[in-house]
């Protein structure tokens, strides 16, 4: 062979090798190789993601992650842990996607891929009426001097400074926790995605607690590494058919407008 046709063809070969890696993206490929998707969500968002008494993850994220593991054939492994450790465990590849009620801003949207939305969320206030009528007026909200629970590394700890500016703010390392302390009369008041509010709400009727306006519009998506373009890809395409074939409708109407999986919680 000659010294041309050798060279050619080292290319050829060294062209077909990179191309048989790149046939899938890098996390998309480990997935289809160790058969198992690994999703990180939370426990303390009913109905988006919850733990059932038998210690299993239920809600829309959790049935969201089964039917993206159903359609690539894989297992499903979900790893649950608080909110604000989630992002960190999917930038260093613990996890392979995030289905946490995650709102998709522009300063996460800098470090991780969003596809979405899937839910269009938002903030609000549960208090008692009078603290809610109140916040219901944005003027007189502004200079209220009251103690607010709110979950760490969230939108509601992000968003608070600046529409409630003289809130005293505490806190808390889950919603369940914020809930806590707003019931033991800790806390005036929390903030969290309005579906919380409403099914704590529902929960605890006896408390006379009420559910404020949504301040924020905020759209949730399934957070991915940046850098598998395949892998986004893959569930931008998930998403669009389950959109156009009425399943996230089904799953949507199960979960926000029947109460009967509460029957599932501790
Ligand atoms: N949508 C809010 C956010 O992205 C809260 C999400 C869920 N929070 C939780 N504690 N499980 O910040």
């Amino acid at each position: 062979m000659s010294k041309i046709f050798r060279s050619l063809f080292f290319a050829i070969t060294l062209t077909l090798l990179f191309s048989a890696n790149a046939l899938a993206g890098p996390v998309l490929d480990r997935i289809v190789k160790t058969g198992e998707l690994t999703v990180g969500t939370s426990h303390d968002f009913p109905p988006l993601h919850v733990k059932a008494k038998d210690g299993t993850i239920i809600g829309l994220d959790a049935d969201l992650a089964n039917g993206m593991a159903m359609a690539m054939g894989v297992k499903i492994k979900i790893v649950s842990m608080n909110f604000y450790d989630l992002l960190p465990a999917l930038e260093t590849g613990k996890v392979d996607m995030v289905v946490a009620g995650m709102t998709m801003t522009p300063e996460r949207n800098l470090k991780v891929a969003f596809v979405g939305p899937y839910f269009i969320s938002g903030q609000s206030i549960l208090a008692k009426h009078e603290t809610v009528v109140k916040l219901n007026d944005a003027e007189i909200a502004e200079k209220l001097e009251f103690i607010l629970a709110v979950p760490k590394g969230s939108t509601s700890e992000t968003i608070t400074e600046a529409i409630l500016p003289k809130a005293q703010i505490l806190v808390a390392e889950t919603m369940d926790k914020a809930l806590d302390m707003v019931l033991t009369g800790k806390a005036d008041a929390m903030m969290a995605d309005t579906p919380f509010c409403v099914v704590a709400d529902f929960r605890n009727k006896d408390k006379d607690l009420e559910v404020s306006q949504m301040f924020t519009f905020e759209p949730l998506g399934v957070a991915l590494p940046a850098n598998d373009v395949h892998l986004i890809n893959w569930v931008e395409n998930f998403f669009m058919t389950i959109q156009g074939n009425g399943t996230l409708e089904k799953l949507t109407k199960f979960w926000f407008t029947n109460p009967s999986w509460m029957k599932e919680l501790p």
